[in-house]
């Protein structure tokens, strides 16, 4: 499996890149929104600058593990040079050759097309460059947009898991769908 770090991936409107020290300050302002983190797993409302530092701390680790086991893509629109979002493959598994996709984005950028431009790039990172058997992710069964993106990549729903996670950020318990995609049924 190939390992990276400094990552520079361009599409026709984003740059997608390594997160860095300076992207601490804008996370608060992108991610202290209820909007953004009611149905992610694991981030806390209210979101703070110490909030941002342990994600920062702990992804710049992560960028220096061989192999990594996770890739945290920052998402800038070309024009600006602003983080708005990420998109990410976590739980590599080196064995199982697979991975779990996730991602958010700030809320005045939604409804534009960048995730599903970002996340298109991040499978084709996984399956291309990483050399990945299988990309799964889960979204709360309440999660029109996430539905809408994952199923516009082509991940084939798989089912639905009952009470599977729990968002810290509201505490509330969500039933999750499960989808998949193998890298044979990959088009870019
Ligand atoms: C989910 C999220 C990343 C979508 O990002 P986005 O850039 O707005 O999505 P896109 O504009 O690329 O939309 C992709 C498709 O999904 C559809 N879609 C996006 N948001 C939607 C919504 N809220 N309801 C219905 N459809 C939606 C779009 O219409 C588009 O389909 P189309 O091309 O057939 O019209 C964004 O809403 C978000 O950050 N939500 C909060 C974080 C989150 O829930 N992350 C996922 C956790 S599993």
């Amino acid at each position: 499996m190939e390992t990276n770090s400094n990552i520079r991936i361009e599409t026709e409107r984003l740059i997608l890149r390594d997160l860095e020290d300076r992207d601490r300050e804008v996370l608060p302002i992108l991610m202290n929104d209820l909007d953004v983190t009611r149905y992610l797993a694991v981030v806390p409302h209210p979101y703070t600058r110490s909030d941002a530092d342990w994600f920062i701390d702990k992804t710049l680790k992560n960028q220096q593990m061989v192999p990594r086991t996770d890739y945290v893509f920052g998402i800038e629109l070309r024009e600006a040079e602003d983080l708005v979002g990420a998109v990410g493959l976590h739980h590599i598994s080196e064995l199982d050759q697979k991975a779990t996709l996730g991602y958010w984005l700030g809320k005045k950028y939604w409804r534009n097309g960048i995730m599903a431009e970002a996340a298109k790039k991040a499978v084709d990172y996984g399956f291309k460059k990483l050399g990945l058997q299988r990309i799964e992710v889960t979204a709360s069964t309440l999660n029109q947009g996430s539905n809408a993106v994952i199923r516009k990549l082509g991940f084939e729903f798989e089912g639905t898991a009952k009470r599977y996670y729990r968002a810290k950020s509201t505490g509330d318990f969500h039933d999750a769908n499960q989808y998949s995609l193998l890298k044979e049924n990959w088009k870019m």
